[in-house]
């Protein structure tokens, strides 16, 4: 192989740019050329000037920023025939023979439907906050977002503390409460309301009946966005009509999650696992997703990784039951 392309897709994370300048470095280490493909699929499908020679120099200093320097999308046009074909004449015009694609669940099934169809292999890193993949301990980016996390749930328990009040605090995950979890458990929170165990309003209710004699003089309840139809605002506002007297304050997180300089945890785990894609790729493994399980990196064909449920952990959601007692 002597020419491959790399590209960021979906939700941007932090780390990113680690995993970019891993790879490029290891495949020009290699002898490998590099194209980076700016904004994804949108961009392969545009051509043009999304096709970005990059070198070992261009990649330096950005193993601390956040967001992507290749930019990202998500390609309504990619999921079609026709855009696929335009991204494979760009590619075939700019000898590009294989392809690191850093991304989540749509970047991997993506690259799989392309392989199957013009042949050119794809191997991916898992970047996303949510770290819904299976097949790796964790995302590229999830450490980051939950350290966010936990900084603003630590500056919300000093106000809720000193007016004794109740905050929901929305954190991001449409269909996974990884960050929702842990940001319970590290934030110290009471309650956590996940997309994967959806209970009906009136358990919140009741709990917050029940804790009258508690001696609890406040309380923060995490929430993830996909547990509850309209969120972390919706649920406060039931409980405010239903419960005479209460009154709680909703902080939405949101996209701040998904900035900032990534940890140090998340710059090592980019690092391992864009090099472990272009080793991947130059070994000639194709439709897989390089990750890192119990500290070794790992091959987990895109197939597995996009369709095997990632569990969440049964201890830690035993431990939010217990020290919330
Ligand atoms: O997949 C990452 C993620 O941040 C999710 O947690 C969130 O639901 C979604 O992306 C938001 O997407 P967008 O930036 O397109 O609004």
């Amino acid at each position: 192989m002597k020419k491959i392309a790399v590209f960021t897709s979906g939700g941007d994370s932090p780390g990113m740019n680690a995993c970019v300048r891993a790879a490029v470095r290891t495949a020009i280490y290699n002898n490998v050329e590099v194209v980076g493909i700016m904004q994804g699929y949108k961009g392969m499908i545009e051509g043009g000037e999304n096709f970005v020679p990059l070198t070992s120099r261009s990649v330096g200093n950005i193993i601390q920023r956040g967001g992507t320097i290749l930019k990202s999308s998500r390609s309504k046009e990619f999921m079609t025939a026709e855009g696929r074909k335009k991204a494979n004449d760009n590619l075939v015009a700019h000898g590009i023979e294989g392809i690191v694609c850093i991304g989540g669940n749509g970047t991997f099934t993506g690259a799989e439907i392309f392989y199957n169809e013009y042949g050119i292999p794809s191997v991916g890193a898992p970047g996303t906050i949510d770290n819904d993949l299976y097949g790796t301990d964790l995302t590229i980016g999830f450490d980051t977002a939950i350290n966010t996390a936990v900084d603003a749930i630590d500056k919300i328990r000093d106000t809720a503390d000193s007016h004794g009040r109740a905050f929901f605090v929305e954190v991001m995950g449409r269909d996974a409460g990884f960050i929702a979890l842990a940001a319970t458990i590290a934030g110290g929170a009471e309650v956590a309301m996940l997309p994967e165990i959806k209970e009906d309003h009136s358990k919140i209710v009741e709990f917050f009946k029940g804790r009258a004699n508690s001696k609890k003089s406040f309380s923060i309840i995490i929430v993830a966005e996909g547990n509850f139809e309209g969120g972390a605002t919706a649920i406060s506002n039931i409980l405010n009509k239903e419960i005479p007297g209460f009154e709680s304050r909703v902080v939405i997180l949101g996209h701040i999650q998904r900035g900032g300089s990534p940890t140090a945890y998340d710059r090592v785990l980019a690092s391992k696992l864009g090099y472990g894609a272009v080793n991947a790729l130059l070994a000639g493994e194709k439709n897989k997703m390089a990750g890192l399980i119990n500290n070794v990196i790992t091959l987990t064909p895109f197939n597995d990784a996009i369709n095997k449920k990632k569990s969440l952990n049964a201890d830690l959601l035993n431990m939010v039951e217990i020290f919330n007692t």
